[in-house]
Formats: structure tokens, sequence, C-alpha cells
């Protein structure tokens, strides 16, 4: 664990409504949640000024990407300075769904990753490998690719929050095995001289986390908190938030 708070992030990715959004955050708003843990919801950009609007202040919210450079003819794209002129302070990049369904590469990740930090946002840089990734004993081959990509780009880790989401765990009831989740940080190592950094670097866990598995999840001596998809859209998220004593 490091010096840095519990971390625990949701992604709402494309469900939810302004009726989903402010019932959920009625329901967190209104609920004791643990002081000494980070919450972060991360909505989609339409919503982004919503879901800020709705959450009380010590939630945060996140967006669920950014673009790589400030304004100009990029239809559809969000620029850092947009998400923060919603009073957001963080964004999700490098998720396992912006790779392999909309095709970002490890450099634009990347690239996505300095301009978002160079613009003031946190970000939630997520990485981890596709189950025929694993099974082709590649995993580490493609961890330390993704991990290089956004350790390149990191002045400041306190601005950083690493998740470790394996594809085979998303939404699939699997969760990684702390073995798993050991390797996804020696691996993470390898980029990061932790002499430096180790009381600011957190790597949260992401992948089937629910309120049944959080507790012994977050026992685990390399879990600095989670990254949330389903379960954050339901009230087991207070228990995931709370799942650190
Ligand atoms: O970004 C986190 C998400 O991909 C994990 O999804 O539903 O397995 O918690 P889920």
């Amino acid at each position: 664990m490091t010096g840095r708070k519990f971390f625990v992030g949701g992604n709402w990715k494309m469900n939810g409504d302004k009726k989903s959004i402010e019932e959920l955050a009625n329901t967190l708003n209104n609920a004791k949640l643990n002081p000494d843990t980070e919450v972060v919801c991360g909505a989609p950009s339409i919503y982004l000024d919503y879901a800020r609007s709705k959450l009380n202040p010590n939630i945060d919210v996140a967006a669920q990407t950014c673009y790589k450079v400030a304004k100009g003819a990029f239809t559809g794209e969000i620029s850092p300075a947009m998400i923060k002129d919603c009073g957001v302070k963080w964004v999700i990049l490098g998720h396992s769904e912006r790779r392999h369904v909309f095709g970002e590469s490890d450099e634009l990740i990347g690239q996505k990753v300095a301009h978002a930090l160079e613009n003031g946002l946190g970000v939630i840089a997520c990485f981890g490998e596709k189950l025929d990734e694993r099974e082709a004993g590649i995993t580490e081959k493609v961890v330390f690719a993704q991990t290089k990509f956004i350790a390149d780009n990191v002045k400041d880790w306190s601005k950083v929050v690493l998740a470790y989401e394996p594809v085979w765990a998303i939404g699939t009831g699997k969760t990684a095995s702390p073995q798993q989740v050991e390797t996804s940080r020696l691996t993470l190592n390898k980029h990061v001289s932790f002499t430096s950094v180790t009381q600011s670097l957190s790597a949260v866990l992401s992948g089937s986390v629910t309120g049944g598995t959080c507790k012994e999840l977050a026992s685990q001596k390399d879990v600095d908190g989670f990254l949330v998809g389903g379960a954050s859209l339901k009230p087991e998220f207070i228990d995931i938030i709370n799942a650190k004593a």
C-alpha cells in the first residue's frame, strides 16, 4: 500500500440517463462513505456536467476518455479543458474497450496521458492483457509495452492511478489472482523506480470487483484500490468504497 488513500473508481461506461444518475447520486450522497477512500465516478461525456452537479463534493467525477490535443477538427472528441470546464478532475485513459473496440494504440494512449496530465487532469491509466494473450504466455510482454507507453509520459505519479484490468476479468465474474496482480505490479516496477515514487503510486485492480469480493481483494498487499464497472452503477458500490477498513 502506498502513502496515498485507498482509491475506488467507478466506470459507468455507456450506461445511464439523467434519472438514473440522479438516483445513484442520491444513494451515494446519503451513504456513510469511508473518508479515507478516494472516490471517483466515471460518467459518459454527455453527462459529465450533470453528474458533477448531482454528486457531493467528496465524490470526484472522471471522463471516460479525452483527445490528445487541445482543440480542432476532431468531431466527437473532448479535450481536458472541456472536462475541467465541467468541474471534473479525472479522466480514464487506455481502457481495454478504447484499445480493443475503438483501436487506440499504446502510443496514442501515451500521448493522451501526457496531454491530460499537462492540462491538470488526474489520470486513471488502464492496462491489462486479453485472454488469448495470457493463454499464449505473452502477458508480461503485453503489459510491459502498455505500461511503458504510460510511464514514459508521466512526470508526477501523484496525479496518476494505474488500473490493472485483465480483459478476461471484465464483466465475467472472474478476478485476477493475488499472484497475477503481483506479476502485473512487478512488470510495472520495471518502468518505475519505486524508490522515488513508492509513496505516491497507486495501482488498483479492475475486473469483476463486486460487493461480495471487494473485502478479500482489498486485503491483498498489491491492491491500492479498484476500478469498478457494473457494480459501480448499483448500491453495492458503497460496500466497495468501504471495503478497506
Ligand atoms: O473500467 C472497469 C471495468 O472495465 C470493469 O468492469 O463490470 O468487470 O467491474 P466490471
